[in-house]
């Protein structure tokens, strides 16, 4: 059995080429350049071993959704020179989130394993607060940092959106809650948050785009260094989304109910993140990447599931191989196709993110702003949740064609 540097070593290797290699081994211990990244795999790694044999209740209970679990490490002496010898873990609403994942077709050992098996990777802003965030080695799994008063809003739409998930039996553009966290390491407290990774695990996204409602005034920052392209750019690029009729009814018919779901909990400010996979600029790269290292063809086997170059990387839990674009729909959720038509043959991932932005906590935010920028009784041009809603709506339906 390798060991966990062997194998983190390996992946490195392996991202530099498109194909990804990862072999199915349990790594027995939880290393990562970050210790808060090593306690969240030590606290996964506990939360679903305890999950485990907790009975599934037949419905959740009120207190579900205010309940939590706590773990205290002290003198942590396994594991020294990776984990901090002190550190706290705790789970929030761990029933209500195991319950979620279910609804997402999510298997909890595979999330652990998603988790766990490998530290979790930098990865790019994909909001557009710039937060720092961190995807699962196989990136299937987006793991953000959040605010206290996040997870306090959190708290507050938590039934609300487990409610909807189940009348929509988890069909929707909106971000896949599948556990929140709370690490105290040197009296430090870091509040995380995972949810399904928009993008697709395996088809790389060349182009991305964060759209929020054209022209609209947003007190928020926008962090202009991000690679993150905005509703601007998008207009300018002269870019559409080219899905058939079908496809796009699908898809206007989520986004009308999602929209109006946030309208009613006040939430606003959201974007619709989308992200384009061009089939034969990836399929050119990785010609590009197998003629400049001609010597990865024979390395790939050295953990035993050698795939033959052509077959798509990490395909721990698909039988049968997907070809160039193809993707799997239970995994790649927000993934669409672009219609026979379209000059490119695209895929399309489009969801809606950086939804906890309450109304009244903007409008307290704008007060404030305002009040310091242009001195007391500066008029607050804030348009409310409902206005938001439609007008969001109204965009993104005028970038379909
Ligand atoms: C993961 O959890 C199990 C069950 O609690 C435990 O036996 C195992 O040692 C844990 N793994 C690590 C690397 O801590
Ligand atoms: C593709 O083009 C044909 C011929 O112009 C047209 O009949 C068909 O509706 C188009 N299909 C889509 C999905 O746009």
């Amino acid at each position: 059995m390798a060991s966990a540097s062997s194998i983190a070593a390996n992946i490195a290797s392996k991202t530099k080429t498109k194909k990804k290699h990862f072999v199915a081994q349990k790594v027995k211990l939880f290393r990562a350049s970050d210790p808060l990244l090593s306690v969240l795999m030590w606290g996964v790694n506990h939360s679903i071993n305890e999950l485990s044999h907790v009975q599934i209740p037949i419905m959740l209970m009120p207190d579900d959704f205010k309940a939590y679990s706590k773990i205290k490490v002290d003198n942590h002496l396994f594991n020294k020179e990776n984990m901090p010898s002190h550190f706290k873990f705790k789970e929030y609403c761990p029933l209500v989130f195991r319950n979620l994942r279910e609804r997402f077709g999510i298997d909890d050992q595979d999330f652990s394993n998603s988790l766990t098996r490998s530290a979790p990777l930098n990865s790019d802003a994909q909001g557009r607060s710039g937060a720092r965030f961190h995807t699962s080695y196989d990136k299937r799994y987006v793991i953000k940092i959040i605010s206290s008063e996040d997870v306090a809003e959190m708290h507050n739409i938590l039934k609300k959106y487990h409610q909807f998930i189940v009348e929509c039996h988890g069909n929707t553009l909106l971000p896949q809650f599948l556990g929140m966290y709370r690490l105290t390491v040197d009296g430090d407290e870091t509040y995380m948050i995972v949810t399904r990774n928009v993008f697709s695990h395996r088809l790389s996204v060349y182009k991305k785009y964060d759209l929020k409602v054209g022209g609209l005034c947003s007190f928020t920052a926008i962090a202009k260094e991000l690679p993150t392209y905005k509703d601007n750019d998008f207009i300018n690029d002269g870019m559409k989304i080219c899905i058939d009729g079908e496809n796009k009814k699908m898809f206007l018919e989520k986004l009308k109910k999602d929209v109006e779901f946030l309208a009613q909990l006040k939430l606003m400010d959201y974007s619709l993140l989308v992200g384009i996979h061009d089939v034969e600029r990836a399929e050119q790269e990785e010609v590009e990447s197998e003629d400049n290292e001609p010597e990865e063809e024979g390395e790939s086997d050295g953990g035993g599931i050698g795939t033959p170059p052509d077959s798509p990387s990490n395909t721990l839990d698909s039988t049968k191989p997907l070809g160039p674009g193809e993707f799997d729909p239970a995994i790649d959720v927000y993934a669409i196709k672009s219609n026979d038509n379209a000059t490119k043959k695209e895929i399309y991932f489009m969801a809606i993110i950086d939804i906890l932005q309450h109304y009244d906590a903007k409008k307290k935010a704008a007060h404030a702003a305002k009040t310091v920028k242009h001195g007391a009784g500066a008029e607050i041009s804030t348009v409310n949740p409902e206005q938001y809603s439609k007008r969001f709506y109204d965009f993104i339906t005028t970038i379909l064609s």
